[in-house]
């Protein structure tokens, strides 16, 4: 194996001892009766959904305390009466990629380039009623500030009275979710292609201090060459310490999440270790009909492993799944170098990984410019059109984004 510090030096980024102190070992005492039964005997084939503001989410303390009491006093000043062309009139919006809590991805194409972008629509009253202002913001501002080959672009971003707009490239090859329920369970080998590509995009993000929190199948997509794209900041957060915002989906969630102890960067080595288990064997370790039994079942990490999941993915994967912070794989001393030279990855050449130069074990067809057939099929909604009076309601909201 190269020694992939020479060229990847945020692979080996200084531990920040500050991040873990206080995070305690857990000490809830196991339940005889509450042993975790990993059989796919629930919903854990349906795409894992991210729920920002329900109740039990109400201990989230990064929600704006002024929101309240925003008014619509401005909403009478001239600039509301001044019709400005849309930057969406740019834009043919044409199929639906993918839906979610505060809008749609379609397919779009520019009108004068002809060239496709995927375009993340997201209704301001929707964001504005679950509380969720900063993270829209936190998207937008992270997906500006980050470029990687293993992120997804974002081209532009602009609003109108009733929408948030963020053009984003458009990544042909469908979600990672698909190909795996297609196939039921990946190879290790696969598996760990994929893993590779996501732990160095990860430690990427972790060496800008941006922790990601919603890692999961769903958010990954192929690219046109069968690479990883990651997508959806729609949780990511620049986090130097700890953070208390109780966000993501509840089957990847880190018990220091459910707990509100506040947490960091350890949250993303958690959901890898979720995410690898979830590719060899077909649906994640922690899973119940309701998010409440999910959340009883991390918080005791009884980790079982179907007798064909080999020794050293066993051992990677409980490495990861740590409900002791401070002894997780990826949050321990040398950071995300001990993920790499973990045995597991052995094979894994991480100078290859860097520049893309592996083959990908899926290559997504993709016949013409604009192609979907990877995407699953939504039935169509219009975008919502603006108000004739041109008055928006939630402009104070987003004058950031
Ligand atoms: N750049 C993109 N190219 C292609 N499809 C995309 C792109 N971004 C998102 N999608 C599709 O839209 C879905 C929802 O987008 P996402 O950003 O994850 O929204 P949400 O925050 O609602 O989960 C994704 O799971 C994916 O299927
Ligand atoms: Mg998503």
């Amino acid at each position: 194996m190269s020694n992939p510090n020479n060229s990847t030096p945020y692979l080996n980024y200084y531990w920040d001892s500050s991040s873990r102190e206080n995070m305690q070992s857990q000490s809830l005492e196991r339940n005889s009766d509450n042993k975790h039964t990993a059989s796919p005997n629930s919903n854990y084939y349906n795409k894992h959904t991210a729920s920002p503001n329900t109740n039990y989410y109400n201990t989230n303390s990064t929600l704006r305390t002024n929101e309240l009491e925003h008014t619509n006093n401005d909403q009478n000043t001239l600039d509301n009466f001044i019709s400005k062309p849309s930057p969406l009139s740019k834009y043919k919006i044409l199929n639906t990629l993918g839906t979610g809590t505060f809008g749609r991805v379609y397919l779009c194409r520019n009108k004068t380039s002809l060239q496709h972008y995927a375009i993340k629509v997201l209704k301001k009253a929707q964001i504005v009623k679950l509380k969720q202002v900063e993270h829209i913001e936190n998207e937008k501002q992270i997906l500006s500030f980050v470029s990687h080959s293993y992120i997804v672009k974002l081209e532009e971003a602009f609003q109108d009275t009733r929408n948030l707009y963020m053009v984003l490239e458009y990544i042909p090859g469908g979600e990672l979710f698909s190909h795996l329920r297609r196939v039921g369970r990946f190879s290790e080998e696969i598996a760990r292609f994929y893993a590779a590509e996501i732990v160095f995009v990860i430690a990427f993000l972790h060496s800008k201090n941006v922790v990601y929190r919603d890692l999961k199948p769903e958010n990954l997509l192929l690219d046109q060459f069968g690479h990883i794209k990651i997508t959806d900041f729609g949780f990511a957060k620049f986090v130097e310490e700890r953070t208390w915002t109780l966000c993501g989906t509840p089957e990847y969630l880190a018990p220091e999440i459910i707990q509100g102890k506040g947490h960091g960067k350890a949250v993303d080595w958690w959901a890898i270790g979720i995410l690898i288990y979830e590719m060899i064997v077909g649906y994640p370790p922690f899973f119940d009909t309701n998010p409440f039994g999910t959340y009883y079942k991390i918080l005791f990490c009884d980790l079982e492993f179907p007798s064909f999941v080999s020794p050293s993915a066993r051992d990677i994967i409980s490495s990861f799944l740590s409900v002791d912070v401070s002894k997780r794989l990826g949050n321990l001393e040398n950071n995300a170098a001990d993920v790499v030279r973990h045995p597991w990855f052995f094979k894994i050449d991480w100078l290859k990984i860097q520049d893309r130069q592996i083959l990908p074990p899926i290559i997504p067809k993709y016949s013409f410019d604009g192609d979907t057939s990877n995407f699953e099929f939504y039935p169509e909604v219009p975008i919502e059109q603006e108000p004739e009076n041109g008055i928006d309601p939630y402009k104070s909201y987003f004058v950031n984004f």
